[in-house]
């Protein structure tokens, strides 16, 4: 009697496990897919990905794409940068009402504050840091890569850096 009742156990048990075993296999490949089905670059991605607009890095790296946001910010103020501001070598031609939205998406693209590069916010036109003169070089490079090579202006610093100022190699 009691040998019975333990193996009617076992057997509900396994079957049990079975079923489960279908159900959660069942529901991750239901997952994957969903996941799979967003092409990358499609507007449902950036849909859920709104934090990684590039506008700003786009325009201001001599891209060929453009965006309203950005659009907006350029005739909110259209003089160049290095009229308005006191230290501009590289960004020069860039409306100044876009510096701003550049320097965010810096921060966005390197995972860093404003003083990673600046000796302080109340005085970004010093040249203290050895970080802004990377910076310098960085953005040279990013233009260079745009207007040489078939990138349609897509590069930005996020290409690279992902959030981190190390990208991963
Ligand atoms: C990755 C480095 C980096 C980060 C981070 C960064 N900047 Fe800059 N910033 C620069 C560089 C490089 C220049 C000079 C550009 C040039 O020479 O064309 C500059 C120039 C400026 C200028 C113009 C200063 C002048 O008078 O010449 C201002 C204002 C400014 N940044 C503000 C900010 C603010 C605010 C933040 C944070 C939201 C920030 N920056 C984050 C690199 C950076
Ligand atoms: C083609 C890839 C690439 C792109 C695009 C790129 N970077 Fe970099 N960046 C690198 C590499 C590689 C390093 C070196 C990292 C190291 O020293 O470990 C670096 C280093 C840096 C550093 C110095 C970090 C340190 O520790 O001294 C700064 C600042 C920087 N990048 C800013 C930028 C900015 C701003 C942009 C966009 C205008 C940009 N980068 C775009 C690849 C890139």
């Amino acid at each position: 009697m009691i040998a019975r009742n333990t193996a009617f156990f076992i057997a509900g048990f396994t079957i049990g496990l079975v079923i489960s075993f279908f159900i959660a296999n069942a529901q991750y490949q239901k997952a994957k897919s969903a996941q799979q089905s967003i092409p990358p670059g499609s507007a449902e991605e950036k849909l859920e990905r709104p934090e990684k607009s590039k506008a700003g890095q786009l325009v201001a790296l001599g891209a060929t794409e453009d965006s309203d946001r950005a659009k907006t910010l350029a005739n909110s103020n259209p003089k160049p940068m290095e009229q308005v501001y006191k230290n501009i070598q590289v960004l020069k031609g860039v409306p100044a009402g876009q510096l701003r939205l550049i320097m965010t998406s810096f921060t966005e693209a390197l995972g860093v504050h404003c003083v990673y590069c600046h000796v302080s916010v109340d005085e970004p036109h010093l040249d203290d840091k050895p970080e802004k003169a990377k910076a310098r070089q960085m953005i040279q490079m990013v233009q260079e890569i745009n207007k040489k090579y078939p990138t349609q202006g897509l590069v930005t610093c996020f290409t690279c850096h992902r959030g981190s100022i190390r990208p991963a190699y």
